[in-house]
């Protein structure tokens, strides 16, 4: 509501003598009462005034100041009213003219955003657990991104630590006895599943991985390292498959390994901050003193046999990335099973007395789980949950209900992997990222519940509407729009006049699911004006018709906007 709040504001802060960012406007609770609201107890605190006093002084003030805007106190708020017309014609060709720009700011201007996002490891098939990070990583690349930041997506591979020791360990010994060749990412996840079990009970192999490890972080070249860049390699190539399928991409792909030539320095760094320990012939930082849960858990950077461990490399990325970017906020988009982790990370620059600690933020989420909160299976693998074959299962499922609703359509199996990226990330992103996620195929491939395709199927409505009007060369496309006759469409043009707002707002949080929600709203607000007999678009000529066929532009321009931030695709048709 931009448009509108500005000059608001800009009133306000005169007749107040308040700076205007210091000047909130609001939605009212009740709609009825109007489209803002200025709430005004701070500035009665300031006054030593009653609120509702300071409201219907403003009020009064205000009166007659603005054509089409409005005011009128209603206890302590202040309401103001767009007049129906000028807010259809005004709404309507703000998103128009901007397009794929609507509702994008420069809040961001000259600021850069890391997010650390997906990040699977190598040597295992990206599971489940990185799907949610992967969609809501994405998000929010694109959600900064409009608002005018400079976005560094870096994809923080799993490709060093001691478990490799295990792998190399294990390739030498069982290399001949799984299938390397057909389907090597399984291959490999057999024989890191074999390490796992064998460093438990076996004395002999626990000795070799060490080593193995060691000779890894010594940098020689040999066996060792060779084979470690083989199974980077392949592992690299499975992950790309699935990036390209769900149409992600990073800015960045840096793997722990990336920073293994700044671990000693990190090492330095942190010593020569006084804030390191030997704590059981280990190097350790204690983070007692800044919050008692952490106590017992200080954060460890160097084991004894002198390698190097997943904090180390973290925070050799955090310093790396600070002076590369500068960053305003940088967001690592991990599960919450890694809350410690990351709070131990702050804590050493905290300990460091790093003046940036604050912009560094874990951005966690709940847990993916089938019906009855049960670990999903997969058909094809049963207990191992491999995120292609999740997206085959989805797909399939997505061309049946599309063969049931739309047998005549003509690019089936291209809308039905739309729909099944829709569903599958639309479920991950529609409620706070903390919750947990039900994964039930049925239920996300509806076209009628909160779901994805439900989003997708009003976009291709909308879209088949202004089809058929071009098609039918309706009279309304060549006639100047009445804009009085979108008067029961002010809801509809005031949520869209909020868009912007809203992508501030999930930003700010990063918080995707506030667009979802915003769009799951305006959908459904939209399909009744639509399905409404008072409102018919096609067929409707003159003036009338043009307002009508405007507001269906307007609308299919914002949730298609909307749904691209979010990384859904937006099908024309369905
Ligand atoms: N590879 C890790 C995992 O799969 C996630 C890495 C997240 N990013 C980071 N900078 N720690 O659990």
């Amino acid at each position: 509501m931009q448009i509108f709040s500005e000059p608001i504001l800009t009133a306000l802060a005169r007749l107040t003598g308040q700076p205007v960012a210091q000047l909130k406007l609001e939605r009212p609770r009740d709609p009825k009462l109007g489209d803002l609201a200025f709430p005004c107890f701070l500035i009665a605190k300031e006054r030593k005034q009653a609120p509702p006093a300071v409201a219907a002084e403003l009020a009064a003030a205000l009166a007659g100041q603005r054509d089409g805007i409005t005011a009128s106190a209603a206890g302590p708020y202040l309401n103001f009213r767009i007049d129906r017309p000028l807010l259809a014609r005004e709404i309507c060709s703000e998103v128009a003219i901007a397009g794929e720009r609507f509702g994008n700011s420069d809040e961001g201007a000259g600021k850069t955003i890391v997010i650390d996002f997906s990040s699977p490891n190598i040597a295992k098939p990206m599971h489940i657990g990185h799907i949610r990070s992967t969609i809501i990583g994405a998000a929010l690349v694109r959600i900064f991104r409009h608002l005018g930041y400079k976005v560094v997506g870096i994809n923080h591979i799993g490709d060093w630590g001691a478990q490799f020791g295990g792998l190399v360990v294990a390739l030498r010994r069982w290399k001949g006895e799984v299938d390397l060749e057909a389907d090597p990412v399984m291959g490999l996840l057999d024989l890191y599943q074999r390490s796992k079990a064998a460093l438990k009970d076996d004395a002999q192999f626990q000795a070799e991985a060490v080593a193995a490890y060691q000779e890894l972080e010594s940098g020689r070249e040999g066996e060792v390292r060779e084979l470690w860049r083989w199974v980077t390699e392949v592992s690299m190539r499975g992950f790309n498959a699935t990036y390209a399928r769900l149409g992600v991409s990073h800015e960045l792909v840096r793997g722990e390994s990336w920073y293994e030539p700044l671990l000693a320095p990190t090492l330095e760094r942190v010593k020569a901050a006084g804030v390191t320990e030997i704590s059981q012939g280990a190097l350790v930082v204690q983070l007692g003193e800044l919050e008692k849960s952490l106590k017992e858990t200080p954060c460890l950077l160097q084991q004894t046999n002198g390698t190097t461990l997943y904090a180390t490399r973290d925070l050799a990325a955090l310093f790396s990335r600070w002076e590369e970017f500068g960053f305003e906020r940088c967001l690592y988009v991990v599960g919450g099973e890694q809350k410690l982790h990351f709070r131990q990370l702050k804590g050493v620059l905290k300990r460091m007395e790093q003046p940036w600690e604050p912009r560094v933020e874990h951005i966690d989420f709940g847990l993916l789980l089938g019906p009855g909160r049960k670990k999903i299976a997969s058909r094809k693998r049963g207990e191992v949950l491999v995120l292609d074959d999740l997206l085959d299962e989805v797909t399939e499922a997505a061309e049946k209900v599309i063969e049931a609703k739309n047998p005549a359509l003509a690019n089936r199996a291209q809308v039905a992997s739309q729909v099944a990226l829709g569903a599958l990330g639309f479920n991950d992103l529609k409620r706070e990222r903390i919750k947990d996620v039900i994964f039930d195929e049925s239920e996300i491939l509806s076209f009628e519940g909160d779901t994805g395709p439900y989003l997708q199927f009003t976009h291709a409505r909308l879209a088949s509407i202004l089809r058929k009007a071009v098609a039918n060369e309706d009279a309304a496309l060549r006639s100047k729009p009445d804009w009085s006759a979108l008067e029961n469409a002010g809801e509809i043009l005031v949520t869209i006049g909020r868009f912007g707002d809203v992508v501030r707002s999930a930003a700010a949080k990063a918080e995707p699911s506030e667009l979802s929600q915003y769009l799951l709203g305006l959908s459904r607000d939209v399909s009744t004006w639509v399905s409404s007999s008072d409102n018919r678009v096609l067929g409707t000529a003159g003036p009338e018709g043009a307002a009508r066929v405007a507001l269906v532009r307007c609308a299919k321009s914002c949730l298609g906007n909307g749904l691209r931030l979010i990384g859904m695709p937006a099908p024309e048709e369905m």
